[in-house]
């Protein structure tokens, strides 16, 4: 077995991808393919896992709000089922924060925060995170779906959490 390479998903990769997004979330190879290709043109990052010359498994991130807001969501992260288990999963996520360093990196800033939405009911999913670091933050109710919650776990790389109604106004926005 060759070792695992990791590195930016790009455009030609959009058959393999779609085949992977399909192996998980809710959608069909077309409508993968078309989320993929739409989700890089507007600049979600992706980073695939590629292994004997195939995609395994993925993750997604994009900066939200100013970039000196240093704040960033992990949009998704999945692994073909048989891949799952073997730490692969962690070494996408190493990733997707090295790649995150390195965006803010050319603003002179480094990410702050890292926050991800998950379904309630996805419990290996929260154990993942939690192993990696994440904790939970927050309950979004009926958000995706009426009858499902979205829980959303988040990390932060800086300690400077203010107590509310201390936080300086000029920097704001
Ligand atoms: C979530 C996912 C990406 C994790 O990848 P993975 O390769 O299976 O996870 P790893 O083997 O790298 O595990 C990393 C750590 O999390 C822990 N972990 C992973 N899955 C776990 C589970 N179901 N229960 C408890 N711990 C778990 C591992 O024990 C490991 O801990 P350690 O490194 O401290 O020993 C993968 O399982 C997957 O594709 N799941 C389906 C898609 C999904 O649910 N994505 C999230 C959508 S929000």
């Amino acid at each position: 077995m060759n070792e695992m390479q990791i590195r930016k998903g790009i455009e030609k990769d959009a058959r393999q991808i779609a085949a992977v997004l399909a192996s998980f979330y809710s959608m069909n190879l077309e409508e993968a393919k078309r989320t993929f290709l739409e989700e890089i043109r507007k600049g979600d990052y992706y980073i695939v896992a590629e292994e004997n010359g195939g995609i395994i498994g993925l993750t997604t991130w994009s900066m939200h709000g100013l970039p000196k807001h240093r704040l960033a969501e992990l949009h998704r992260i999945v692994l073909l089922p048989e891949s799952r288990g073997k730490g692969r999963g962690r070494a996408l996520f190493s990733a997707l924060k090295k790649d995150a360093d390195k965006e803010y990196g050319k603003y002179g800033l480094k990410l702050r925060k890292l926050y991800l939405l998950t379904h309630a009911g996805n419990k290996a999913a929260h154990a993942f995170y939690e192993r990696v670091g994440f904790r939970h933050e927050a309950i979004l109710r009926s958000h995706y779906h009426k009858a499902e919650d979205e829980w959303v776990f988040s990390m932060f790389f800086v300690k400077s959490r203010r107590p509310c109604g201390t936080q300086k106004k000029n920097n704001l926005f």
